[in-house]
């Protein structure tokens, strides 16, 4: 370490300064309390591009060995936890490169060689985004799995659909199970297609421009498990599009998360009885004896807060940016880390509720008899034996409703007599599909609700999780 580190007090970028920075720039610029997450990533980064050197002859096979050694040592001091993290060393590009110099003494000034902290930064960023992606597709998986194996045991068990929350039609808990499947199938998708865009390496781009020195850029890139360079250095240091993507895909899949959240919260209230968790998963009150309350429904239905909030966040830090690097940047990481954070939790939380919820059958089956909800099945039936128009079938299905009201039974129970009154040509073949179960086994139309359609599903969805 050589310069004026006495008087400029930062010894690895001090030359042209000759005093300490105030306590205030200290404690806006500093980035360890954070980007120490990016540990892992940096010293990977470090270990490729001090490679990458070697072999270009840029670095000496014995200086390159040193480093490669050091690296080891804190890799190993970390994982201890006894790696010194130290504010006056601001970020963990430099409280590494500055323990590196601790350990191995001058070589260590060789390691940022035709590299700046712009490059090195969106470098490891960019491979903390990745595998956050990679994680994420993983608890993905593992939530539909729990999805499909519900929904396998309860392709026939009955509930109303909805539409505007009322009762519309009757459905198979399986079915309704199976629609998150999909949703979660195409945020999966989403942050596999994120993955294969940013799979870019941004190292090497250098401070901005490029280097003077022979680099290979495609080697590194490699080595690192990416696709090849980035194409334009300026790009390559200046662009956070890859954790914004990521982030969008976050947002959607909490969305999804939160409907789902939402729905069991309103299913474990007494008034709808639909399902039942176990005391793993709701916790009491420490007023009401009687209750039991979904926490981990409600919180993950608020994890879109911080997911939305990092996604908004880093939107705004980029907006309006000019090429190419900004320190702005520095405030990429924690919405990001924030954000996944979040997701990862409510991702968890969520499996180990649907592994853990059991549907009350009974309850479910009766609320799906209710409100009516065979009368499309009945307009349906008019249509189809005794070739009466829909729009016709719709009105005599209503006056049907309304006299069933009035006499306080449900369509199933309408005596035959009833039903005459309204058009002579009915027969008690009615009565076929006027229960749940008739009405939900008729829906039979591919990705309906019919048990063999769910049931073709699960098998389906069973095979790509395999
Ligand atoms: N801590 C910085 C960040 O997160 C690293 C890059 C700093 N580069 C610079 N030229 N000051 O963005």
């Amino acid at each position: 370490m050589t310069g004026d580190s006495k008087t400029s007090g930062h010894s690895l970028w001090g030359g042209r300064f000759s005093a300490k920075p105030d306590a205030l720039m200290q404690a806006i610029n500093v980035s360890i309390g954070f980007d120490k997450r990016l540990a892992g990533e940096d010293i990977a980064g470090s270990r490729a591009h001090a490679a990458m050197l070697a072999k270009a002859g840029i670095l000496s096979a014995a200086d390159a060995a040193a480093i490669a050694g050091g690296l080891d040592k804190i890799e190993h001091e970390i994982a201890a936890g006894s790696f010194p993290f130290r504010d006056e060393f601001e970020d963990i590009h430099m409280n590494v490169e500055a323990r590196l110099g601790e350990i191995i003494g001058a070589a260590s000034g060789r390691l940022h060689t035709a590299r700046s902290r712009n490059d090195q930064v969106a470098l490891d960023f960019r491979l903390w985004v990745r595998s956050a992606c990679d994680r994420t597709v993983e608890q993905l998986i593992a939530l539909q799995r729990a999805l499909v194996a519900k929904a396998a045991d309860n392709a026939d068990t009955l509930m109303p659909g909805f539409t505007h929350l009322q009762a519309a039609q009757p459905v198979t808990f399986g079915h309704h199970l199976m629609a998150y499947v999909e949703m979660f199938g195409r945020d999966a998708g989403r942050f596999a297609d994120a993955r294969a865009r940013m799979n870019e390496s941004p190292l090497g781009s250098a401070a901005l421009a490029g280097t003077s020195f022979p680099i290979d850029r495609h080697m590194s890139a490699q080595a690192l498990g990416f696709d090849g360079p980035m194409a334009n250095s300026l790009d390559g240091v200046s662009d956070r599009d890859f954790a914004l993507e990521a982030l969008s895909a976050a947002n959607l899949c909490a969305i999804h998360l939160s409907r789902l959240a939402e729905e069991i919260v309103l299913w474990t209230t007494p008034q709808f009885n639909f399902i039942r968790l176990s005391d793993a998963f709701t916790t009491g009150s420490s007023i009401m004896p009687q209750k039991k309350n979904p926490d981990a429904a409600e919180l993950i239905r608020a994890k879109i807060g911080r997911i939305m909030g990092g996604l908004t966040s880093l939107t705004l830090v980029m907006k309006g940016l000019p090429l190419a690097y900004g320190k702005d940047m520095q405030e990429d990481k924690v919405p990001t880390f924030e954000a996944f954070d979040a997701l990862e939790l409510a991702l968890l939380a969520m499996t180990g509720m649907i592994e853990d919820l059991q549907p009350n059958k009974p309850a479910m089956a009766a609320a799906a008899g209710a409100g009516f909800a065979t009368a499309t099945d009945l307009a349906d039936w008019l249509v189809r034996t005794l070739n009466i128009p829909f729009r016709e079938a719709h009105h005599l299905t209503g006056a049907a409703v309304k006299r069933a009201e009035a006499l306080g039974l449900d369509l199933a129970d309408l005596p035959i007599a009833e039903l005459k009154a309204l058009d002579g040509r009915i027969t008690e073949d009615v009565y076929g599909v006027l229960t749940p179960a008739a009405s939900a086994a008729s829906r039979t139309s591919y990705g309906g609700t019919a048990p063999d359609q769910v049931r073709a599903q699960v098998a389906r969805w069973q095979e790509i999780l395999r």
